[in-house]
């Protein structure tokens, strides 16, 4: 009777606190005694507040109807748990799912059924206990008389270390199959545990202990992370903040990627920052990208299958690569090894899983050796140090980068035709871009493709990106096309129809090979195809693009018509058009607008006289009308279209032109389709976009909007008024300009009012400084954090009011 009438006065001075303050989170108790109690339908009320304000405990959503106990940064516009008692055994958002401080001084959880999930089995105590959530955000349970911890927090750590909170031999950061731990030789070490292989990745398993600037001496077996941002173990690994100083908060996280990661928060807009983290070259981290997988990071983590090899479930990249032929296979029934040879892959690795190793071998001797072994998959020679021979098992921890000089050789039946190849590459973790989408040949990018130095084989596969998100289309779309038959022939050929009556049509293989002259001329090459110029009987010119990276087999006609159907309606004034296509078997092509100006970059960039064209600098009206043009290309795309293109790879090489100067962006065609609906953004399978233009977010693990593209119409936009590329800038040291110091810059010229150093001087100062500064304005914001970004509907309209301006007025200087 006691217990519930406390329980009453408790609610009654919570709801009264509630009604006074609703909003200030100092209304939430410090410290509560026993009996006290919270239920998951009171959620977001904290169950506890620390007493200066900056942590907060209670129950966080973790699902659609899952709730988590746990602690965060009150803070933290996100709520990011920093601490939580059930994170595998959620509760029950309905119902009376509850925390309970018992009479006993057990703190527990109970899920909606009654069943206890979590409890910090302190109970049975004859004690007067009380629960607090400290400052340091340690959730503790005191003896009230001699005020000694009974359970802290702090020794359960989940994926984070807070400020203070000492790691020890007693303690994990566990994040899915990773974890950072302290070993058994004193090392402080990253690990990777899955289902097939365990290995440890971190320090460098390549090299001694002491090699890796570690010490296996010291056995206290401690880390811990100041308050100035400094991460510091016993064996003398040290990680510090990049804003290294008191007064941030700050939290040490390890995460799904395998990687530990120092996030410092931000005060006035509540989100993170990392400001360090444990692996530079995050596809150290074992298992990211399954067996056979490759892993590759450029500029975010991507996983993609060798040669040959399929990936075995695409939901899941940590399933890894199939191979399409039987290879590593000891059984009869497997091809003898003569009928087998080696593809060469550069840049590209396995980690581990050697069958052995050995030295001062020729390279035919180790390829003998290789075929010769029914087990070995694949080999890697290296000629610096003799001739050294690592003929492969299975396939782990594979990656591959620009900069690594290893090169593998996969083995692969004789009959296997590696010019047919398709390989699926594909974001690991939700999160994720395409390959290296660096420009090799500026005109080669015109459509997007990848560059040919990434190799033959590792195509962009973003057209089965596109086809991925077919079924979600289908329902994005339904209303358009489908009629009340559920039968998908009809429905298509009613959507032929309607694309029948508009300019898009169907073309015949045999009509594009004439039309480009058996595809003679070549306008650009990538990826996903290649382009040529063409002409249609009745004289129109056109641009052909060729997609060799479908796979012909499970991609059928149907789906490329249901894909056909999308793009096909997509028509704007500075949108390229997609004028039809033709898919007959294996070939499948795109037929594009031609647009005879070339792209931006040719002459926004190049020297007049410097290239082969000789091009006089871009006047500022025309410069204006791109900006405004690309602005309301995007602003269709997002919002009036149909609500869910993000183009993804925003930039001068996909802004074309035309004789007037009108911009029309090239490549959404193979941009990824959104559902808008998802108030925490989309999780896009796939993803691309070019270093120098792509948003912050995209190294952090967010999901992906539309405000990725606002970022990188900043990056283009400021490029316009400079005149040169941005990711080219440097500081007076020769450094590279990073983003803080661009917006620094930028918020100078806005303060100051002095656009005029910041304008590209070829122009000699004829251009409109009202237009300019909006524009730098403009730039500026869509560098900000993601959500103060601008959208581009905003965008468009801003650069719309000082569109009617003089071409330019005289300029004082
Ligand atoms: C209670 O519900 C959870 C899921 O919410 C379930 O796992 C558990 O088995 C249930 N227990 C009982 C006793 O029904
Ligand atoms: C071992 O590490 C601890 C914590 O970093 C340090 O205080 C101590 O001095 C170290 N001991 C030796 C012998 O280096
Ligand atoms: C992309 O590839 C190019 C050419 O191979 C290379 O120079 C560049 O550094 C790569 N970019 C990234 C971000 O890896
Ligand atoms: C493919 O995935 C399944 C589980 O979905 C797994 O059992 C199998 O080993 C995987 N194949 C390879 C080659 O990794
Ligand atoms: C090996 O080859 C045999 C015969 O072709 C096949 O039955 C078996 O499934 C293969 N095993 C593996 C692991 O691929
Ligand atoms: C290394 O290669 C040589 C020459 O092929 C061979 O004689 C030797 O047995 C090999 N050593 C090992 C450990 O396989
Ligand atoms: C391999 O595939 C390419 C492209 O599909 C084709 O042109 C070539 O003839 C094929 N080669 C063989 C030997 O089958
Ligand atoms: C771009 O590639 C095409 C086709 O390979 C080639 O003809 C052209 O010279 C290249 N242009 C430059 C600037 O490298
Ligand atoms: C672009 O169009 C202008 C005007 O028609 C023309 O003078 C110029 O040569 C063109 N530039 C290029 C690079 O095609
Ligand atoms: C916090 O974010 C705002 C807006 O993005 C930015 O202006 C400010 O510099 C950030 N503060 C810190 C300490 O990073």
């Amino acid at each position: 009777m006691v217990g519930l009438f406390d329980i009453g006065i408790l609610v009654v001075q919570l709801s009264l606190a509630c009604l006074l303050l609703c909003s200030s989170a100092s209304t939430a108790q410090h410290t509560l005694g026993a009996g006290s109690s919270l239920s998951v339908e009171d959620q977001p009320r904290p169950f506890l507040v620390s007493p200066d304000g900056t942590f907060s405990c209670g129950f966080l959503q973790a699902g659609d109807n899952a709730f988590t106990f746990s602690i965060w940064f009150t803070a933290d516009r996100s709520s990011t748990a920093v601490w939580s008692a059930n994170r595998d055994a959620p509760v029950n958002g309905r119902g009376s799912s509850r925390v309970t401080f018992r009479r006993d001084g057990e703190l527990a959880l109970a899920d909606a059924n009654g069943t206890t999930v979590w409890s910090t089995k302190t109970g049975g105590s004859k004690k007067s206990l009380a629960v607090s959530l400290r400052d340091t955000g340690n959730l503790v349970i005191t003896d009230t008389s001699t005020g000694r911890a009974t359970w802290q927090s702090f020794d359960w750590p989940t994926d984070t270390l807070l400020p203070s909170q000492p790691f020890t031999k007693n303690t994990k950061l566990v994040a899915g199959y990773y974890s950072l731990y302290f070993d058994n030789d004193n090392v402080l070490r990253m690990l990777y545990d899955g289902p097939e292989i365990a290995s440890i990745y971190w320090p460098y398993p390549g090299v001694s202990v002491f090699n890796n600037g570690r010490t296996n001496y010291n056995s206290s077996r401690i880390a811990i992370l100041d308050d100035t941002g400094v991460f510091q173990s016993s064996d003398q690994a040290k990680g510090e903040a990049s804003d290294l100083g008191l007064g941030i908060k700050r939290r040490l996280t390890m995460e799904q990627d395998g990687n530990v990661r120092m996030y410092s928060l931000n005060a006035s807009t509540g989100g993170w920052a990392v400001t360090w983290l444990a692996l530079k070259v995050p596809c150290q981290a074992h298992g990211l990208c399954g067996r056979n997988g490759l892993c590759e990071y450029q500029p975010s983590l991507r996983c993609s299958c060798p040669p040959g090899y399929v990936i075995n479930d695409s939901r899941d990249w940590r399933k890894g690569c199939k191979p399409t032929f039987a290879v590593g296979n000891c059984s009869r029934g497997a091809p003898p090894p003569e009928r087998y040879k080696f593809i060469k892959v550069p840049h590209t690795d396995f980690y581990g899983f050697d069958l052995w190793y050995n030295e001062s071998v020729t390279f035919k001797q180790c390829r003998d050796m290789c075929r010769n072994m029914c087990q070995c998959t694949a080999f890697s020679y290296r000629i610096n140090g003799g001739g050294k021979c690592y003929p492969k098992g299975t396939l782990f921890n594979g990656f591959t980068a620009a900069n690594f000089d290893g090169i593998i050789y996969f083995k692969v039946p004789q009959d296997f035709n590696a010019s047919a190849l398709q390989v699926s590459s594909q974001s690991a973790g939700g999160l994720m871009c395409s390959p290296n989408v660096t420009v090799v040949n500026v005109s080669a990018d015109v459509y997007g493709m990848a560059p040919r130095s990434s190799g033959k084989w590792t195509y962009l596969f973003a057209f089965a990106g596109v086809l991925g998100l077919l079924d979600l289309l289908f329902i994005a779309t339904g209303w358009w096309f489908l009629s009340s038959k559920q039968s998908i022939p009809s429905s298509l050929e009613a959507g032929y129809r309607m694309l029948m009556t508009s300019q898009f049509r169907r073309f015949t293989y045999r009509e594009l090979r004439d039309a480009t002259g058996n595809f003679k001329e070549e306008l650009g090459r990538g990826g996903s195809g290649v382009v040529y110029r063409g002409v249609l009987d009745g004289g129109k010119v056109v641009a052909v693009k060729r997609l060799e990276a479908i796979d012909v087999t499970t991609r059928g006609d149907e789906e490329f018509w249901a894909e056909m159907t999308v793009l096909g309606r997509i028509n704007h004034i500075n949108l390229v058009r997609i004028w039809g296509f033709c898919s007959e078997r294996k070939h499948k092509l795109l037929v594009y607008e031609y647009v005879d100006n070339q792209s931006l970059d040719r002459h926004l960039f190049e020297e007049a006289g410097g290239g082969k064209t000789t091009t006089t600098t871009l006047a500022w009206s025309d410069r204006y009308k791109i900006a405004l043009g690309t602005a309301r290309g995007l602003a269709y795309l997002h919002h009036e279209c149909l609500e869910w293109v993000i183009h993804c790879d925003v930039k001068p090489e996909n802004i074309l032109l035309t004789r007037e100067f009108d911009a029309k962006i090239a490549d959404f065609g193979l941009a990824k389709l959104s559902k808008r609906d998802g108030a925490a953004g989309v999780e896009l399978t796939h993803m691309r976009g070019t270093s120098g233009y792509m948003a912050p977010e995209w190294a952090l693990n967010l999901p992906i909007n539309a405000k990725v593209d606002v970022y990188s119409f900043g990056i283009v936009l400021l490029e316009i008024v400079v005149g040169g590329r941005i990711a080219d800038q440097r500081t007076e040291a020769g450094e590279r300009l990073q983003l803080p110091q661009i917006t620094q810059v930028l918020r100078h010229v806005v303060d100051s009012g002095d656009v005029m150093s910041l304008v590209d001087a070829r122009l000699q100062g004829q251009f409109n400084p009202r237009q300019a500064m909006e524009m730098v304005r403009i730039s500026l914001a869509c560098m900000e954090d993601r959500s103060s970004r601008p959208t581009m509907d905003d965008i468009a309209k801003s650069l719309t009011a000082f569109d009617d301006e003089d071409e330019h007025p005289a300029y004082h200087s």
